[in-house]
């Protein structure tokens, strides 16, 4: 068992900590952050106040999944459906609430040594957005503890279709037509440079992946917690790895697969 807990946890944090095997400690993670609209809804508030108390949740998860040395951490913001399906005055709210977290949450992620990312279509949105992330990504860029991507205006089907744009694109300016193969399509993804995805979490118990990671998710382990977004924090995400820690791998062999595993710090 582990030997010494990370600074920082709280009670309940560094006691779930305390059990895990550090020989089977996930990579990648990602999160489906669904349904702030229910946890207004059941508070009879607007849908709104839900995504701004979402990003407490945010905050909280983020700063244990970098205090216990987690590689890299992928949230699901913003689907490409809900910007084209949602209200103007929730996306709008949605954008700005990005834009001001990114600004506020900046000290936290230079003391914590996070380096933010983005992937999805993100080039499509307004670009005062654009304008933030891109100072986020810079003002992080150097940083080189969790790497924490938000997949914003991000489709899974859209990804794939990107990749192999990309991928002739490419054959195109080489001038060699080799047929597409799954390491071709891996290398052009949004994630190429992510670790493997181990762990995929959803929120609010809905049993669907919504168009997240779809290739990535291939041999992911799938955690679905019935709590709802902005009731979700780094205890619960400990819980989720201790869950991932009593699965067996087996990645359609016989026997379980332990995949390569990182000591966290
Ligand atoms: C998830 O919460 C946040 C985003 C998709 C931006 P929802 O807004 O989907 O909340 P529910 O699912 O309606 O409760
Ligand atoms: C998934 O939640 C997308 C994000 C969390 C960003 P949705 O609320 O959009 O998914 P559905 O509509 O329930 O499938
Ligand atoms: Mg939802």
């Amino acid at each position: 068992m582990r030997s010494s807990i990370p600074a920082g946890l709280s009670h309940k944090e560094a006691e779930l900590y305390s059990r895990l095997d550090p020989a089977r400690f996930p990579q990648h993670i990602a999160i489906i952050m669904d349904g702030n609209g229910r946890w207004a809804k059941r508070r009879h508030l607007p849908r709104i106040a839900g995504h701004r108390s979402g990003v407490f949740a945010v905050r909280n998860t983020v700063q244990c999944a970098s205090r216990i040395g987690l590689p890299a951490l992928t949230l699901y913001a913003f689907s490409v459906e809900n910007w084209l399906r949602r209200p103007k005055t929730e996306t709008s709210f949605l954008m700005g609430l990005l834009r001001r977290y990114l600004k506020i949450e900046m000290p936290a992620f230079q003391e914590h040594n996070v380096r933010v990312q983005f992937i999805g279509r993100w080039r499509e949105l307004p670009a005062e957005v654009q304008e933030r992330m891109d100072w986020a990504i810079a003002e992080t860029a150097s940083n080189t503890g969790l790497i924490l991507t938000f997949a914003i205006n991000y489709g899974g089907r859209s990804e794939i279709v990107d990749a192999v744009n990309s991928i002739l694109a490419q054959s195109r300016r080489n001038g060699n037509h080799a047929e597409i193969d799954e390491e071709a399509i891996e290398q052009h993804l949004y994630t190429s440079h992510l670790p493997e995805l181990d762990l995929l979490v959803r929120t609010s118990g809905e049993m669907r992946l919504s168009n997240f990671l779809l290739w990535q998710a291939a041999y992911s382990e799938i955690f679905v917690t019935d709590a709802l977004w902005p009731d979700f924090n780094g205890v619960k995400l400990l819980e989720a790895i201790a869950e991932f820690q009593t699965r067996e791998r087996r990645f359609g062999g016989i026997h379980a697969i332990h995949p390569p595993s990182v000591q966290p710090a």
